[in-house]
């Protein structure tokens, strides 16, 4: 059967600068990676700060082309250039979720006009009926209903109402695959816990992929099926969720795992890392590698010595 997503080998690389002192950032270096389009999963991609998550994302998305590799959704070739028939068609199998729910509204316009026009963009519906039908059923996943936030504005949800609308608003067009990019990270932590459920819901009742990037290794741990670690654009470990973050193997893998909240430095916001495993995690930085397989189907960075 035809792979859900399919990215091969994908490198983007940005260039910085002018004439003089141009740069080269390797933002995804190599990257690959297969969901199966009949095992839903919520493959989470995990790494610090400037790793790669977000161009990859916005690579699969189409927004972005790869420099190097291809990415193939249900067989087709993903690119920017697409016809706005094809791009509509892909719009209506992957869809995003933003990080900040308040910028994907306008704070002017009623939250139920967006989910309007989407209905009819996607669903090329023009009968009232059906459009508030889509809407209600869409509103109904998330937790949420069409009586309970027609007429309002941003302003007057949560940011983990509105979230759950922005995600309600993606399933409109019944995508197989949700891209969720931080989705949490702007939501009230006590809030959290439900958009994070939200996305297993999605994927168990309603055979919803999600690629869910995130720092946050507690959510990762408690939704994922598999997971992803990046380090400056290169993925250094894969595989079962599980075992990936109970017993990681690349040295960044067990740094990112290591890392906690200090109490020596309570206030200070400093992670307290290990030194030892700081040093190993660094110097597999530009160091030549590849992922090689283990047994229990995870695939490791080796670094060449
Ligand atoms: N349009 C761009 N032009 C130039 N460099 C870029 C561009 N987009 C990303 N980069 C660079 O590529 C690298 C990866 O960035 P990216 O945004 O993908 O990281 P990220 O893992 O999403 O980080 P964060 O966790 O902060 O969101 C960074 O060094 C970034 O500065
Ligand atoms: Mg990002």
């Amino acid at each position: 059967m035809t792979a859900l997503l399919d990215v091969r080998d994908v490198s983007k690389r940005f260039t910085l600068g002018g004439v003089f002192g141009r740069k080269t950032v390797h933002a995804v270096d190599g990257a690959s990676l297969t969901l199966q389009t009949e095992t839903p999963e919520i493959f989470t991609i995990i790494g610090e700060s400037g790793s790669g998550k977000t161009t990859l994302a916005r690579m699969i998305l189409g927004l972005e082309d790869p420099t190097e590799g291809s990415i193939l959704f249900q067989g087709q070739t993903v690119r920017r250039r697409m016809g706005k028939d094809e791009r509509m068609r892909f719009m209506s199998s992957v869809q995003p979720v933003f990080q900040n729910p308040f910028e994907a509204f306008n704070p002017l316009r009623q939250i139920d006009r967006y989910l309007d026009s989407t209905a009819r963009a996607f669903l090329g519906a023009t009968d009232k009926t059906v459009i508030d039908a889509a809407m209600d059923d869409a509103l109904q996943k998330v937790g949420l209903s069409l009586a309970e936030i027609r007429g309002r504005f941003p302003h007057e949800l949560s940011g983990g109402q509105l979230q759950r609308v922005a995600i309600a608003r993606a399933l409109i067009p019944k995508p197989a695959l949700l891209i969720a990019d931080e989705p949490v990270s702007m939501v009230d932590a006590s809030l959290r816990m439900s958009i994070v459920n939200l996305l297993k819901t999605l994927r168990d009742s309603f055979g919803v992929s999600v690629i869910y990037i995130t720092h946050d290794l507690a959510t990762a741990y408690y939704i994922s099926d598999r997971i992803m670690i990046m380090q400056r654009g290169r993925i250094v470990e894969i595989g079962a969720a599980r075992k990936v973050l109970e017993t990681p193997e690349h040295p960044y893998s067990r740094l990112l795992k290591s890392s906690v909240l200090s109490t020596a430095d309570a206030g200070a916001g400093q992670l307290a890392v290990d030194p030892t495993l700081l040093r190993a995690a660094s110097d597999c930085i530009g160091r030549p590698g590849r992922l090689v397989s283990r047994p229990d189907g995870r695939a490791v960075m080796i670094h060449d010595a």
